[in-house]
Order: structure tokens, then C-alpha cells, then sequence
């Protein structure tokens, strides 16, 4: 297991390119079961939780044709419809692998998916994944771990599915009710809809492939069933966490950034906090051959920060709220505030691992619940930590950029499911990180 060895106080200063996004590349790529024609996906981030989708996708007998690359370029074809049983094995390594379900009962009108279980950052239950294929006509029953779902005889059937959660809707479990709905009878309408702009990359690729989408983004989506799905090409939209995640380096090492390909229109609440907090990030006009293009999805900001790091209130919630998978990120970052920041995580209420691992550099935080006081502190110092998840990995690396000293951070292979040579990547604008293996060690 690899590690990460930080040189820490070294501002970062240069230019990033946003990769594809991770989430949104996850489910589209589960979509190219939904036809027998060839589905083309550009900028695909090369992530090893990619790797895992294809290595689940190739078993359910869609294979990628272009092997040979280019390397974030991705052709897919599904070919062969024998398998339709996603494994124990790889769905508890990624739990996104239960997006292949939608897709699955939509294309053959049967599948068999391991549960997802648990994992670092609390219970992942699929009951409103289930709630949503039901709705639809499919019957589901449990076996060994394993969820089998079968469309009735005569196909899956459109209506009206609530998929409100206790704690909000369901990101995944909307994409797969979504793709489900897609060759459904009759119209299908999904209420208290997810609204990440995933779902509307999804419905954007769904849409080229022949589905009758409208509302995504929304929370209602209507559905109008088509007979089939063709193929296609894509291009994935730059991954806001990504972003989201260098807006905070470039602010906890009082850095000065320029992000290419970057989502800001997907990160409003995000860009909010940080104005709060000191943190600039200014749209820079691209100039295109075709003149003056502002694509709000992909834009070039520079982000800057004020000396001063000033504490701020932050609440988790569905997007359009902050984003859960930033609030690892936030909280290192608002270890170095002047005064006493207060974090509220909404979605996953256990997400708080990296608590300990910032406590071991110094950082003052006190935890109540799914409520976490940050206590700023003038310094962090360098420390062994441990990685436990991909979010915290970020905000371990992030913590040990801005402290004192060395910083170790183990088990960065959490962060390789997320972030693309990301110590590559912040070397290239002035950061000193040295990847060491467990045999160097
Ligand atoms: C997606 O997971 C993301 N993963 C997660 O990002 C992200 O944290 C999450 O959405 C929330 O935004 C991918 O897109 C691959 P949910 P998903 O279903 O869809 C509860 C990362 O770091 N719930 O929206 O699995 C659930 O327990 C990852 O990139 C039910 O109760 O999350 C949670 O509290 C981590 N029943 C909340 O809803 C269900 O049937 C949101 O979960 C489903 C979910």
C-alpha cells in the first residue's frame, strides 16, 4: 500500500486542469448496457474506480474496444447479454457498482446485484433503489447478499415514484429508477429527484442515446418511454469535487490557482463558503477561435486567499447545497481559521474519520453527533496519518501541504479511486509530495 510523504509550508502557484468527472462517468458508463450499439465517452478520468466499472462491465459483456487508448477515451460496446450478475466481490470494493442495476432490468429484464454493505463513511442502503424498480413493475427478492430484480412479463411499466429519503433523495438511486424508466411503457414521472448535475450528465447522454428525458437537474423528472436505445458519444463533464477539492489547496497553502475545465456553475454553495471564508475564485474569459464561449461548466477561474482564513457555518446537504464529498476538504482547511467554524454533515452523518487524523496534527475540533466545532488553530504539524476514505485522503494531503514539517499519509490507495496523479498534478504547481511504496518503505 502506497504512501504519500509531504513536505509541508510551500504555496501552490500555477495551472490545473480539471479531469473528467468520477461520478458522472460511473453511471454513464453503465448506460452502454442499455444498447447493442457502440457508446463513445470522452474525457474519462483515469481513476481505478474506473477501472473497476470496466472490470465489472467486461463480466456483464460490455467490453471497451479502444484498449489501446487514447487514455481517456473510452469505447464501449455491449455484445454479449449472458451475465447479468454483478459480483460480491467488486460491488464491495466500489459500491457505485450497484448503478449497473437500472441499466441491467432496463436492456435484459433481469439482474442480480451484490448489496452494497457498509463502508468508511457510514451505511450505504439501496431501499429507495428497490422502491423506485418496484414502482415500476419489477419484482425483487433477496438471496445470499445478492438482490435479484426481474421486469414483468410483459416490460417494465412507467408511473409515479416518490424518492425522498431520510436523508434526501438518492443520487445513485435516481440514475438507476432514471435508466429503468427509459424503455418503460407510458410515462414515468420521478418525484424529490436527485439534483446533482451527475443525473444531468446522465439525462444528457440518455437523451443521445433515444430517451425521452425532461426535468433533469430538477426535483421531478418525467420519463417518456421509447423501445430502444442506440449508441452514441459523450463527453463527460468536469468532476466538481476535483475542483472543488484544488480550490481549497490553493487556499490552505494561500496559494494562487488558475483551474482549467471547471465546473463553477455545478459548485455555487461551494464557491459561496469560500467567499465567506476569504477565498477568491474569479471566471477568466476563455478566449476560443469562435470568440468569447462562457460555458458555466467549463470555465477558467483563478482562486486566491486572503491572509486571514475567517470561520464560517457549513451544513452538508443535496446539491444544490454543499456538497458532502467537499466536507473533509473544508474541515482541513478550516482548522487554519481565526476563530470557530461550525460543520454539520446532513448525508453521512458518521463521515467525520479524518477528525482524529487532523487532531493528530494539531487541529482543535470537537465533535457533538453530525455536528463538528473547529477550533482554528495558527499551525498544523507534520504527522504519520492515515487515509480512510477517498474524501478524507484529500483532506489529510491537503492538511499536510499547509503544515509544519513532514506529513505521511498511508493508504493513498483511497485517494487513487478519486483523483488522477494527483500528486503528479500539485508537484507540477509547486507542492513537494513523494509517492513511496510499501516495499520502498
Ligand atoms: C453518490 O453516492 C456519490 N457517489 C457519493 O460520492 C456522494 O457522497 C453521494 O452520492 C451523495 O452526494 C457516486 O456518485 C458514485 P446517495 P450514492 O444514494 O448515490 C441514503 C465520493 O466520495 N440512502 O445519494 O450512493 C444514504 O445512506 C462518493 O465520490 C438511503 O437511505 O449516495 C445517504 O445517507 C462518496 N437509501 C443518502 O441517502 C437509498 O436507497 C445519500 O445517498 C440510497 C441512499
Amino acid at each position: 500500500m502506497d504512501s504519500f510523504v509531504i513536505e509541508g509550508g510551500r504555496r501552490l502557484a500555477g495551472r490545473l486542469r480539471v479531469n473528467g468527472s468520477k461520478n458522472a462517468a460511473l453511471p454513464i458508463m453503465a448506460a452502454a448496457l442499455m444498447t447493442d450499439q457502440p457508446v463513445t465517452l470522452k474525457d474519462v478520468p483515469d481513476l481505478a474506480d474506473i477501472r473497476n466499472m470496466m472490470k465489472l462491465l467486461a463480466e456483464l459483456g460490455c467490453h471497451r474496444t479502444n484498449e489501446a487508448g487514447p487514455k481517456h477515451v473510452m469505447a464501449l460496446h455491449s455484445t454479449d447479454r449472458s451475465n447479468s450478475h454483478a459480483r460480491y466481490d467488486i460491488v464491495r470494493t466500489m459500491r457505485a457498482g450497484v448503478c449497473v442495476l437500472g441499466p441491467l432490468l432496463a436492456r435484459r429484464g433481469y439482474c442480480r446485484v451484490s448489496m452494497p454493505g457498509g463502508c468508511a463513511i457510514g451505511d450505504r442502503p439501496i431501499d429507495l433503489h428497490l422502491r423506485g424498480v418496484k414502482a415500476l413493475g419489477a419484482e425483487v427478492t433477496m438471496d445470499g447478499g445478492d438482490i435479484t430484480v426481474k421486469a414483468p412479463p410483459g416490460g417494465l411499466v412507467g408511473t409515479t415514484i416518490f424518492l425522498g429519503g431520510p436523508f434526501g433523495s438518492t443520487v445513485l438511486g435516481t440514475a438507476n429508477v432514471m435508466c429503468a424508466a427509459t424503455v418503460a411503457k407510458g410515462t414515468t414521472v420521478i418525484e424529490s429527484a436527485a439534483c446533482e448535475p451527475e443525473i444531468v450528465d446522465l439525462a444528457s447522454l440518455l437523451t443521445k442515446m433515444g430517451a425521452k428525458i425532461t426535468g433533469a437537474g430538477s426535483p421531478r423528472i418525467t420519463i417518456e418511454g421509447v423501445a430502444q436505445l442506440g449508441g452514441c458519444e459523450h463527453t463527460i463533464m468536469p468532476d466538481r469535487i476535483e475542483a472543488g477539492t484544488f480550490m481549497m489547496a490553493a487556499a490552505i497553502t494561500n496559494g494562487d490557482l488558475v483551474l482549467d475545465n471547471c465546473p463553477t456553475d455545478a459548485l455555487l454553495s461551494t464557491i459561496d463558503r469560500l467567499d465567506a471564508i476569504g477565498v477568491s475564485v474569479e471566471p477568466i474569459e476563455i478566449l476560443r477561435p469562435e470568440g468569447f464561449v462562457a460555458d458555466p461548466l467549463r470555465q477558467a477561474v483563478r482562486v486566491t486567499c486572503g491572509r486571514v482564513i475567517r470561520p464560517v457555518e457549513v451544513t452538508t446537504q443535496p446539491h444544490p447545497g454543499f456538497p458532502t464529498d467537499l466536507q473533509a476538504q473544508l474541515m482541513a482547511l478550516l482548522t487554519l481559521a481565526d476563530g470557530n467554524s461550525v460543520i454539520t454533515e446532513r448525508i453521512f452523518p458518521e463521515r467525520f474519520l479524518h477528525v482524529a487524523e487532523l487532531a493528530r496534527m494539531g487541529a482543535k475540533i470537537f465533535r457533538q453527533g453530525p455536528t463538528v466545532i473547529v477550533s482554528g488553530v495558527r499551525q498544523l504539524t507534520g504527522a504519520p496519518v492515515m487515509a480512510s476514505d477517498l474524501r478524507a485522503s484529500a483532506c489529510l494531503v491537503l492538511a499536510g501541504m499547509a503544515a509544519e514539517g513532514t506529513t505521511i499519509v498511508n493508504r493513498v490507495y483511497h485517494l487513487d479511486r478519486g483523483y488522477e496523479k494527483m500528486e503528479e498534478r500539485l508537484c507540477g504547481v509547486g507542492a513537494k509530495i513523494t509517492r513511496v511504496s510499501e516495499k520502498e518503505e
